[in-house]
């Protein structure tokens, strides 16, 4: 009510003051124009008397001078005529000329003096005239002065109406403000502050279901968006502690993002939380005009962003997208996520050449073909292998510039992009504790020892405390490398290694996505009736009849065994015909490293064999395989998984795979089936998934009639199991282990790794 009343005051006041001043111009112009009307009018009467009665004045006729001046008398408001000789003396005036107007005035004077016409304005007896002397001349001398007086007192009497309309159309305007100000208020702003009050209210009392009002683009936007962010985060805190609380009651021990949260804060103390990745999470493109983010096909994003927005701190990655340059400060940080900021994204930028040799062609061409068995040939080349060194010392030399000034950070490196940045972080900054995570196998030390570059990769990686693969198998073929590889000491009962005092412990985290964390559903096995909806809707998007959809979602790679998944689904509608015209396998397909040769053909031969296939099954209607060639949002995917009956993941070889956990994830129902390659990290904690062989095409054709024929109730077991756990080991999980075995390592001083005879000699050798 105070503040409805300060702003209706200050309104009011303000107009006012600004009429006011308008006012004060308009009147000063007004009597301006009257004033110049009196100057104009007695200037051109008395130089019209002029022309007669200088002829008089000149003849000395002073009787026809006075019925002339009489005649001329009668005008309106003149006040007088009156004629002074050129001593100034009043020579002759009209009859009526007022008395008061006897003395002589200055501009009788002036006009003398000057010999030319003089005007001006006088009040007297409160009256304002305005007289105007004229020269009269005989012989070319000045004889006599004609002086014509008017009466200028209605310029006041107009400016007294002139204010009065003024103060009126004020005070009605006043008016007509103040009743709007308060319509405004009430209508606009009263409306609106208790929609959002109401809304606010319905929340608070717990019904997360409450629409938040509708502010289609108007100046409550910003706030409306921010009290969205408020409330929603509120949101989520007050589950995170109904959670909490249930998990205690239920004596369980789930980790969720908070827990992590709580965890790692107790864990580092004071100390800050650093992660290095090539990947960044979240890229920026151009879109025509505008800039739209997107988060890449990656699963160690899909994996570590949790962690990330759980924990806070730094995360430094290649700023890959066309428009990344233009969303960083002048530090080239920025918050992410957007709309709600939670971590800082440092972006490393890298030129084309590097991109080429470290990205392309060492870590793509080179290391990851080393590490999956998958048959396809790895290329080492020197001069990618010198951008690889290049790069490593960029990213550290970032890194450490983000680190400065931290006490005792923690840093989580990730993936074969980086197998020498820890040694080069550890020492230049060696209180450092430094984790590693390999996010893809590690092969076995013969495979290996084909990289010409194994030693140096084994001593770059040496330097961290902690190394992390998703198995122990991939821990134990690391381990046995670097025994064949290298000088070192294997203590295996403790899975570390010793090289010149330095311990790097071993350690398999199995890496996760995250769950929700809702209860797993008790809902009955028999399909709901949205995810029937939801399904039709699909493929009623995808201009396809069917009744049954198996999903794949993968980067074409070649280890993910696109191919062989193909040939598992044409010889499963060769076998299982009745399926045909019912059942459509939907591929969504991220292009990937499509500057490599391999991963460019692949996908050409992905395409080509979607279109054979389609082209020996396919009816009006219907089509066995749609393949989605494009990238698309987690909420895009998970749609599909969502809706589908089966999901095929067929690496030849893979870390973990984490499409196969989020398909988990994903299905709430308990529904649907997990078609799994025994060759995935993944297989060896998803036991309910259907395990096959993906180079066997016949198990993999069998595995989708098993899924799809399955009774419901298996079906629901399966994926309950499946779905307790993802959710026992879910990311955060992955996370507090991760950092808690890093932070329980004690970190020597600095001094130790930092003396050069520690260094290996093959480290040496790439310094000199
Ligand atoms: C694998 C790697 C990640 C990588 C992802 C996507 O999951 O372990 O490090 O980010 O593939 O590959 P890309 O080359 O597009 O980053």
């Amino acid at each position: 009510m105070r503040a409805n009343f300060v702003l209706i005051v200050s309104l009011i006041v303000g107009v006012g003051v600004a009429s006011y001043l308008f006012s004060v111009h308009q009147v000063h112009a007004a009597q301006q124009a009257m004033r110049a009307e009196v100057v104009t009018r007695s200037e051109l009467l008395t130089e019209s008397l002029d022309v007669s009665v200088e002829p008089l004045i000149e003849r000395r006729a002073y009787r026809e001078l006075r019925t002339l001046v009489e005649r001329f008398a009668n005008r309106e408001r003149l006040e007088g005529i009156a004629i002074y000789d050129d001593r100034g003396a009043l020579l002759d005036a009209n009859s009526r000329f007022p008395a008061s107007l006897k003395t002589v005035p200055g501009a009788v004077d002036k006009a003398l003096a000057q010999d030319q016409g003089a005007g001006d304005f006088f009040s007297l007896d409160g009256n304002l005239y305005r007289v105007y002397a004229l020269p009269l001349h005989r012989d070319k001398k000045v004889r006599a002065i004609l002086a014509v007086f008017t009466d200028a007192s209605f310029i006041r009497a107009e400016n007294g109406e002139i204010w009065r309309e003024i103060f009126l159309r004020i005070l009605v305007e006043m008016l007509i403000i103040a009743t709007i100000t308060v319509l405004v208020i009430r209508w606009a702003f009263m409306g609106r502050i208790r929609e959002v009050a109401e809304w606010m209210r319905d929340l608070r009392a717990g019904d997360g279901t409450a629409k938040p009002p509708v502010f289609e683009g108007d100046m409550f936007k910003p706030l409306a968006r921010e009290v969205t962010h408020l409330t929603r985060s509120l949101m989520l805190a007050r589950a995170a502690a109904e959670e909490e609380a249930r998990l205690r009651e239920a004596g369980e021990s789930l980790w969720t993002a908070d827990r992590l949260r709580v965890y790692v804060q107790s864990k580092l103390e004071d100390s800050r939380l650093f992660a290095v990745s090539n990947r960044e999470p979240y890229e920026h493109f151009h879109q025509g005009r505008d800039i739209r983010a997107q988060v890449p096909a990656s699963g160690l994003v899909t994996a570590l962003e949790p962690v990330l927005r759980a924990c806070e701190g730094t995360w430094v990655a290649h700023g890959a997208g066309d428009a990344d340059r233009e969303t960083v400060d002048e530090h080239d940080r920025l918050g992410v996520p957007a709309e709600e900021p939670h971590y800082t994204l440092r972006r490393v930028w890298l030129d084309k050449q590097e991109i080429e040799g470290y990205y392309y062609g060492f870590a793509n061409e080179g290391l990851w073909p080393l590490c999956h068995i998958a048959h396809t040939r790895p290329t080492f080349r020197a001069e990618d292998w010198e951008c690889y060194q290049t790069v490593n010392q960029k990213f550290a030399r970032a890194l450490l510039e983000e680190m400065r000034g931290a006490e005792r950070p923690v840093v989580l490196v990730q993936d074969y992009h980086f197998a020498l940045l820890p040694l080069t972080v550890k020492e230049r900054f060696p209180s450092c504790r430094l984790a590693i995570f390999w996010h893809i196998p590690w092969p076995n030390p013969e495979a290996f020892g084909i990289c010409p570059w194994q030693r140096e990769l084994l001593e770059g990686l040496l330097g961290a405390d902690l190394i992390g693969f998703h198995t122990q198998t991939h821990c134990n073929n690391f381990l046995e490398t670097v025994d064949r590889a290298l000088e070192s000491r294997t203590d295996w009962d403790r899975f570390a290694v010793n090289r010149h005092g330095h311990f790097t412990l071993v350690r398999p985290f199995p890496i996760s996505v995250a769950t929700q964390d809702g209860n797993t559903s008790l809902a009955s096995p028999a399909e709901s009736t949205s995810v029937y909806l939801e399904r039709a809707a699909l493929f009623k998007e995808l201009g396809v009849e069917a009744a049954f959809m198996g999903i794949g979602v993968d980067r074409v790679d070649y280890t993910k065994g696109i191919l062989e998944r193909f040939s598992g689904i044409e010889r499963f509608f060769e076998r299982y015909p009745a399926y045909r015209g019912k059942f459509t396998f939907v591929q969504i397909g991220a292009p990937s490293r499509t500057h490599i040769k391999r991963y460019h053909d692949l996908f050409a031969d992905v395409e080509s064999e979607a279109e054979r296939i389609n082209w020996k099954f396919q009816t009006a209607s219907w089509k066995p395989v749609v393949f989605l060639k494009r990238h698309h949002s987690h909420r895009e995917i998970d749609r599909f998984y969502k809706a589908a009956d089966v999901c095929l993941v067929t690496s030849l070889h893979d870390g973990m795979n984490l499409v196969a956990k989020e398909f988990v994830a994903a299905r709430e129902d308990d529904q649907g089936a997990l078609i799994l390659s025994r060759f995935t990290g993944a297989s060896r904690e998803l036991r309910d998934a259907l395990m096959v062989n993906p180079y066997d095409t016949e198990q993999v054709a069998s595995a989708i009639y098993f899924a799809l024929e399955m009774n419901p109730e298996e079906r629901t077991a399966r994926m309950r199991r499946m779905r307790r756990a993802v959710k026992d080991n879910n990311i955060y999980r992955w996370a507090a282990n991760l950092i808690g075995e890093l932070s329980e390592i004690r970190v020597e001083k600095g001094e130790i790794l930092g003396q050069p005879s520690l260094i290996g000699p093959a480290v040496r050798r790439l310094r000199e």
